[in-house]
């Protein structure tokens, strides 16, 4: 099922307004993650999908049909929240039909469906017990089974992770993306952790303060990103960002001849170049090493600078000369919109 918004406003209370107008297509059988910091407006938008709120004006489409009014019941929707709400007084099985006791199924047919709802998600030999009894990622394979049992055609699912540990919630993103692979039901995934969104949506939608920022795969919201809101909220370690009259450039680098306000260079796109083709001259401060991961932190001119794929032989209190290729220099203008880079620049 596709899910059309056609400019959506939601102001709470007549004068707060968190979503302004907004349009977006979600395509029908993938993975989409809501992805902004918190009040940035997921939620918002999720339960406007859900019918739990309604839109202040403007439309909202499932396929061809309009649900702006429909009632949360009969949209077909899914819902799995961060804090599981499961029953505690009923068995996991009882829990996953209890929507379809709800909706008056034969109970032969209900016990069935559990069933296969439990076998989904892998929880089939826990239908016996209580929420109480199982760990958190099982409570939250129970809520989604519980989700899906009435066959809605989209899962939304808010912040559905957030509870867990670090270790059980890239396990549990695996799982839920291996559950909709299997059933390719339409799913909007909400979170605040860019790195989950990007390691397991189709698309990436990025909110910030009611507006969205960009919508696109991963892969290039990552390498071309909007704006500069979008590149300092997506990667990590942050960008490094760079005003032009920045103390930190050399001002005979062929990019000082453009236009442009802030320039962002990514940690792993910083290398060493010479003192005579250099873009930015530092002193390496520290020398973090975490595993595999090397992390050169610099100063240049009271300006922290951050590079990431540098030979963990560098010293600290070392002067060096740094560059990067054309290509990875991201140019911002004044209102923070990226410039693509024309004529012979990147040639
Ligand atoms: N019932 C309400 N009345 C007034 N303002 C509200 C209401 N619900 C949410 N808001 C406001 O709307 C904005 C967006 O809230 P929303 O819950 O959608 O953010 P979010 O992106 O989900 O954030 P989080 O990551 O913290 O969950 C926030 O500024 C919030 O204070
Ligand atoms: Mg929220």
């Amino acid at each position: 099922m596709q899910v059309r918004f056609q400019d959506v406003t939601l102001t709470f209370d007549q004068e707060k307004t968190v979503l302004d107008n907004i349009n977006f297509t979600l395509p029908s059988s993938e993975l989409i993650s809501f992805l902004g910091p918190s009040g940035s407006g997921k939620s918002t938008t999720l339960y406007l999908i859900s019918g739990l709120l309604t839109a202040t004006s403007g439309k909202i489409f499932f396929d061809d049909r309009d649900v702006t009014r429909l009632d949360p019941v009969k949209r077909g929707v899914g819902l799995v929240f961060q804090n599981y709400a499961l029953y505690p007084h009923m068995t996991v099985r009882e829990n996953i039909m209890f929507p379809l006791r709800m909706a008056k199924m034969k109970r032969r047919n209900q016990i069935e469906r559990a069933e296969k709802m439990a076998e989904l998600t892998r929880i089939q030999d826990q239908l016996d017990k209580y929420p109480g009894q199982l760990s958190g990622g099982q409570q939250q394979r129970v809520a989604i089974s519980r989700a899906l049992a009435k066959e809605p055609e989209i899962l939304l699912m808010d912040e559905p992770l957030s509870n867990l540990d670090a270790r059980l919630r890239i396990e549990m993103r695996e799982e839920i993306r291996r559950i909709q692979q299997e059933t390719k039901i339409t799913t909007v995934f909400v979170t605040h952790d860019q790195e989950e969104a990007l390691s397991i949506a189709d698309q990436v939608m990025v909110l910030n303060d009611g507006h969205i920022q960009q919508m696109t795969d991963p892969v290039s919201l990552y390498a071309q990103p909007n704006n500069l809101f979008v590149a300092n909220f997506i990667g990590t370690p942050v960008i490094n960002k760079f005003l032009k009259q920045s103390p930190a450039l050399n001002p005979v680098h062929p990019i000082m001849d453009t236009v442009w306000t802030t320039l962002g260079i990514r940690p792993e796109h910083l290398r060493i170049g010479t003192p005579e083709e250099h873009l930015i001259q530092a002193i390496v401060q520290r020398v973090e090493i975490v595993g595999k991961d090397v992390t050169v932190h610099l100063d240049s001119h009271g300006q922290k600078i951050v590079a990431s794929q540098l030979a963990p032989s560098v010293k600290e209190g070392e002067t060096l000369y740094l560059t990067a290729d054309m290509s990875h220099l991201y140019l911002f203008d004044d209102q923070g919109v990226r410039q693509e880079m024309r004529g012979g620049l990147y040639e």
